[in-house]
């Protein structure tokens, strides 16, 4: 079954970007004039994907507002002339059929998911979290749904990090089947540098299938009181279902911090021409 469908999670706090985040989701931060979540609806559309829902929460209607219509502004443009601006506004209401669902409390990244059941309606499904960007010319999300379709199996986004921050990432334990591509053999979340089995990082990109669903209800919360994605792909491979792991080519920016939007900000204005 091809893959039509994506869920972007963008519910959560954003706490390590406060106290910009306590009136602005991090997914509405720019990156040059665009925010970050338009480059992961972008990323989305190149791989093929024509319909995406947004798993939106408390304080998130700016992100709404932004892929919406918006018809006084087109008129005050038009009336004056404006047609570049006019086409730039349109042309973001036109990029997708986008849909929304909201989770009422941020319980972490697997409940969030679960909230796309009705939506993905028992086809495999892309996951793009709405704080990374990743630049590259085939799209980060469309080198996975490659893998998906020959395997149709899971697949996870991966990226090869520093050891000393294999603690930040959910942490991927498999055999490397060929070069970039792993099979999973267990998944890890956060672990400490000396019992993590591999550097092998998951990343913000994801195809799941629809029996992930019932794993997230299966798995405990973590302590934190959150469900937590990475524990129900485990207990998924724990049960036997075959997974992948496929490192992403490309640059990622994780948005979500302060160096992480800064850099993105740096990097990105130099490839557009508009930093030197
Ligand atoms: P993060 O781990 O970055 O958490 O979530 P966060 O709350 O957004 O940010 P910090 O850690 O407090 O700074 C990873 C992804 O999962 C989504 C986030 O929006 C982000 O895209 N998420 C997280 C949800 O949609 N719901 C949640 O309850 C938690």
């Amino acid at each position: 079954m091809k893959v039509k469908k994506a869920v972007i999670p963008a519910a959560g706090l954003g706490t390590r970007l406060l106290p910009i985040t306590k009136s602005m989701p991090k997914e509405m931060l720019p990156v040059i004039n665009r925010p970050v979540i338009h480059y992961v609806v972008e990323e989305a559309i190149k791989a093929g994907i024509d319909d995406i829902l947004i798993i939106t929460g408390k304080g998130k209607r700016a992100i709404e507002d932004y892929f919406d219509r918006n018809f006084e502004l087109e008129y005050y443009l038009r009336e004056r002339g404006k047609e570049r601006e006019l086409e730039l506004v349109r042309e973001i209401s036109e990029m997708v059929d986008i849909y929304y669902v909201r989770q009422k409390k941020p319980l972490g990244l697997g409940d969030a998911i679960l909230h796309a059941e009705k939506h993905v309606n028992g086809e495999p499904f892309a996951v793009l979290l709405g704080d990374d960007i990743i630049v590259s010319e085939r799209p980060g999300i469309g080198q996975l749904v490659e893998v998906y379709e020959r395997f149709n199996a899971p697949v996870l986004g991966v990226e090869t990090v520093e050891w000393e921050a294999v603690e930040k990432y959910g942490i991927v334990a498999g055999e490397e089947v060929e070069s970039g591509l792993y099979k999973v053999k267990d998944l890890v979340e956060k672990p400490k540098k000396e019992e993590a089995p591999s550097n092998v990082a998951i990343v913000g990109r994801y195809v799941l299938t629809p029996e992930v669903f019932d794993a997230l209800r299966e798995v405990k919360p973590d302590k934190r009181g959150e469900i937590q994605l990475t524990d129900a792909l485990r207990l998924l491979v724990g049960n036997g279902r075959s997974m992948y792991a496929k490192t992403i080519e490309g640059k990622r920016y994780d948005v979500g911090t302060p160096e992480g939007w800064l850099r993105a900000n740096v990097e990105l204005g130099r490839l557009a021409g508009i930093l030197r």
